[in-house]
């Protein structure tokens, strides 16, 4: 007997009836209308990530700083709270000022955070592009209405904070009142691309990996220099034998699940194949980005003639 469906025609969740909570339902079906988004992502990234260069190019540093290499954690997601908060308190000192138009202390207040929230803004929208420039398909289209929007955002702001400068306030309000409105569907955005489609998410860490010691390949099959994978009680590692050392880390990319055992080795680094991250093969640190989290490594040593792994803990 075939099982009654309603929906046999459908290629994606968002073909189904809308269903609770019907903004994203409905958020998702905007952007999936937006393929003229593409043509304007892809020549952009082109661009940014020729101005970063490669990993081994000085220009590439910017693109680790604003990564988050140095923190150990996405910068990106703590800077967009400065915009975030300041303009809030310019709308909060706004509706003050608006019940009382002679209070001066609080018209110079909101000024004050609509100014501190632009300055926030261009941090916030230099660590997103450095998250953004290696994502595609429909993440690479999602950052793309992100980044539109806040541009609108800063644009509309700045516009209000020239105006609120001149004496037009109530113009200035009312520009800024806009701005908040697609800030905060800007935010929902932005949280999509983090929460549903785990950017900036460490991708490695779910990965359990043997608390014991467990046999994964035969000694004598190790070829030195090569990268190999291996299962190690289900977690997926990357050995590399150096002289009598041998080198395991995790082999799942922790910026977006690449196999580094089909990446490339040189001088005690292994890069991604999907964006090119390396991680040192000794200790699993990151040497440039986009990856910010290190990849969690293995205890290993040889028994009865096989190589033996355990995972160590991660910090
Ligand atoms: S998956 Fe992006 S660098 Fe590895």
């Amino acid at each position: 007997m075939v099982a009654e469906t309603t929906n046999e025609k459908a290629t994606s969740w968002m073909d189904t009836p809308p269903r609770s909570p019907l903004l994203r339902h409905y958020s998702a079906k905007l952007i999936a209308n937006m393929p003229w988004l593409d043509k304007l992502s892809s020549p952009l990234q082109g661009w940014v990530n020729g101005l970063f260069g490669s990993p081994k190019d000085a220009s590439y540093r910017i693109k680790d700083m604003l990564a988050g290499i140095w923190l150990g954690h996405p910068v990106h997601p703590i800077l967009v709270t400065i915009p975030i908060g300041a303009w809030t308190s310019t709308m909060v000192f706004d509706l003050v000022w608006l019940a009382n138009e002679d209070d001066d202390a609080m018209a110079r207040s909101a000024d004050m955070m609509m100014w501190l929230g632009l300055a926030g803004a261009t941090g916030s929208a230099a660590t997103g592009l450095a998250n953004w420039v290696d994502t595609d398909g429909q993440e690479q289209r999602t950052g793309m209405l992100h980044a539109l929007l806040n541009g609108s955002v800063t644009v509309l702001n700045a516009s209000s904070a020239v105006l609120r400068f001149t004496g037009q306030r109530k113009t200035a309000i009312a520009l800024s009142s806009a701005a908040y409105g697609l800030t905060i569907y800007s935010s929902y955005i932005g949280g999509e691309l983090a929460y549903s489609d785990a950017i900036g998410v460490n991708r490695v860490i779910p990965e359990a990996g043997p608390d014991e010691y467990v046999a994964v390949m035969e000694a004598s099959d190790l070829e030195p220099g090569k990268l190999t994978r291996v299962d190690a009680a289900g977690m997926p590692a990357v050995l590399l034998k150096e002289g009598s050392t041998i080198h395991a880390i995790a082999a799942t990319c922790s910026h977006l699940g690449g196999p580094l055992d089909e990446g490339s080795y040189e001088d005690g680094v292994v890069y991604c194949p999907w964006h090119n991250s390396g991680f040192r093969m000794c200790d699993g640190a990151v040497v440039n980005s986009p990856a910010v989290y290190s990849q969690p490594t293995f205890a290993v040593r040889e028994r009865d003639g096989k190589i033996e792994l355990r995972r160590l803990e991660h910090a």
